[in-house]
């Protein structure tokens, strides 16, 4: 099938592609736009690695055909923050050490920014539920819970 072009604003700055059917907004962030910090875990929506913000809302881009994102707004890890400074979320992470490989950080920062957004996290508990979506191989969860505890607080 024929490739379609597509526009979207990433990290603020508009891009417009062609685009072929079948490809994913990750594979579209990843090799075609090289930010890489949206990772590839399960290519199929079950880690988490891959979350990034679509006008403002949380999705594992994994599970996104690019060509249903034809004008929306696109936030990763690598646009989450300010040029020189590091988003709230972020800094939280670095402080309490909340992570051991890195490897599901930024999925697991982006989601917890969206999570937060979306307005019904305030127990732990409800963080836990909320953020379920983000898998940690390495176990990190305490830490993570502390970062985003703190963020909320
Ligand atoms: Fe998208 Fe695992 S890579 S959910």
């Amino acid at each position: 099938a024929a490739a379609t072009s597509v526009t979207l604003t990433v990290n603020g700055e508009p891009k417009t592609l062609d685009v072929a059917p079948w490809e994913t907004l990750l594979d579209l962030l990843r090799e075609r736009l090289r930010l890489t910090g949206a990772k590839k875990g399960c290519d199929q929506g079950q880690c988490g690695a891959c979350t990034v913000l679509v006008d403002g809302r949380r999705v594992n881009s994994c599970l996104q055909l690019a060509v249903m994102r034809d004008g929306c707004e696109i936030t990763t890890i690598e646009g989450l923050g300010g040029p020189d400074e590091l988003h709230p979320m972020q800094a939280a992470f670095v402080k309490h050490d909340a992570f051991q490989c890195g490897y599901c950080t930024p999925g697991q920062i982006c989601s917890a920014v969206g999570m937060i957004r979306e307005g019904h996290a305030e127990t732990s508990d409800e963080i836990r539920e909320l953020m379920s979506g983000n898998l940690c191989r390495c176990g990190a969860y305490t830490n993570i819970l502390d970062a985003v505890e703190e963020v909320l607080a």
